[in-house]
């Protein structure tokens, strides 16, 4: 059969999880928001609103042991065939993984130049970066091309394959490397000066914008509202421990994106750097930083790069997946039409997004004032992705047998753990997203 062993679906989540999320995302919106408050805030969200909803996706999936549409009917009260519906969902990662695709394309730019030429000064680096994003169509296309193929090679193969395998491969990489520069980080003067900004709360700086960005980041970094942890769940035995293996993937998500704060920040306070950069912390700061170590930090520049392309390469393959079963199982094609269907659409959306920030076609590819880019951005993480997690959330608390869950629950876990989850799935956790939704489209 072609399912993961329970190690291979922890990786496997976990690698879906850890992405440009944890080691792009994470630390430059903790700079921004100024450190320790709002860490102390994501971990709570984190622990009460995405944990809840992997769960939430953990079970529907292991229940199902198949595609999104077909799970969800099989595990409501009603078996009503309308709830093939929910099956929108899987259109989000392939919606999001045409524009990860090609920023990881931008990634493997700078893994290659980190090897000669490393900017000295932040105005250079920031003319490099937005010469790249907006001129050099060629070399952005065949970036993209190169992680697109990988992506298309690697789900091609399967599960367990193709999956399991690359994640069994990548994910210890990743963490050897994150260590690697983790302990240089300890090296430095600075280092503590990150200890103390990443875990001194300071609740002045807390706002509503700074709780729906936790929010809005714990549902991104868990990779949820796609139907990819259901589909990945989908793989995982039946009499596998769902509740254990949901609570470790999220602490090595967490876990990594405090390592790689701790690692960028000490990095950035050693030169004096601005700790809220914004989204160009990594792609301008760490450059000039890294150019400052001389030939240490083009070793360190390349190994960071390759973290970010392995992070980013192990979510790229689950942002597919989804769509992938869905294909297989409603319409019962073979994995590699699949492939060719799905892998090709979210290509050429990628070619769009790429071209839409480029100054020759940028103008032709803007509507409404947003470049297809955003829109996709927009779409796929503002509306769809909360959209789909509400629908998850009121579906489990209102659709389906409590019974049925209470039993499949405390199979592994107490009733006291399974009554917490339940309140949460119900009530909390749906109103979280209302508000993070109205925030999102503006209206609030
Ligand atoms: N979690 C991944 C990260 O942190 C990216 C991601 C966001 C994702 N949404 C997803 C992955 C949906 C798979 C499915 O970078």
């Amino acid at each position: 059969m072609n399912k993961f062993s329970r190690i291979g679906f922890i990786l496997a989540a976990a690698g879906s999880a850890v992405g440009l999320g944890n080691i792009w995302r994470f630390p430059y919106i903790t700079g921004e928001y100024g450190g320790g408050a709002f860490i102390l805030v994501y971990l709570l969200a984190i622990l009460f609103i995405g944990l809840t909803v992997f769960l939430a996706e953990a079970v529907i999936g292991q229940n199902g042991q198949s595609d999104v549409s077909t799970s969800f009917v099989s595990i409501s009260k009603t078996k009503n065939q309308n709830w093939k519906f929910a099956g929108f969902m899987v259109a989000t990662g392939l919606i999001i993984l045409s524009f990860y695709s090609v920023v990881l394309g931008w990634i493997l730019d700078y893994v290659i130049t980190s090897f000669s030429d490393l900017p000295t000064e932040a105005k250079v680096a920031g003319a490099n970066f937005e010469k790249l994003i907006s001129d050099d169509i060629g070399s952005l296309i065949v970036y993209h091309t190169l992680i697109a193929g990988s992506v298309i090679l690697i789900v091609l193969k399967g599960i367990k394959e193709g999956i399991e395998k690359i994640n069994l491969i990548l994910m210890p990489l990743l963490g050897l490397i994150l260590i690697g520069l983790l302990v240089y980080a300890l090296t430095l003067d600075s280092f503590s000066q990150a200890v103390s900004f990443m875990f001194t709360p300071d609740f002045s700086k807390i706002d509503g914008h700074a709780l729906l960005a936790a929010l809005g980041q714990a549902f991104f970094t868990l990779s949820l509202g796609v139907g990819t942890i259901l589909t990945y769940s989908a793989s995982l035995p039946k009499e596998a421990n769902f509740v254990k293996s949901s609570f470790m993937v999220a602490i090595v998500d967490t876990s990594i994106a405090l390592v790689a704060g701790l690692i960028i920040f000490s990095f950035l306070f050693a030169a004096g750097a601005e700790s809220a950069a914004g989204p160009g912390l990594v792609f301008i700061s760490l450059p000039v930083i890294f150019s400052g170590w001389g030939i240490l930090g083009q070793i360190i520049a390349v190994s960071f790069f390759v973290a970010l392309v392995f992070a980013g390469i192990t979510s790229a393959v689950s942002m597919i997946e989804p769509s992938l079963r869905f294909f297989i199982e409603r319409f019962k094609i073979t994995r590699a039409k699949a492939t060719l269907l799905c892998g090709g659409t979210f290509y050429v959306l990628g070619i769009v997004a790429l071209l839409s920030m480029s100054k020759s076609f940028g103008a032709e590819l803007t509507f409404f004032g947003k470049n297809a880019f955003d829109i996709m951005d927009f779409m796929s993480s503002s509306v769809m992705m909360p959209i789909a997690a509400m629908l998850i959330c009121i579906f489990l608390g209102f659709f389906v047998e409590k019974e049925v869950l209470k039993e499949k629950f405390t199979k592994h876990t107490s009733e006291t753990i399974f009554n917490i989850w339940y309140f949460l799935i119900r009530f909390v956790v749906p109103i979280a997203i209302i508000i993070l939704f109205l925030n999102k489209l503006g209206a609030i």
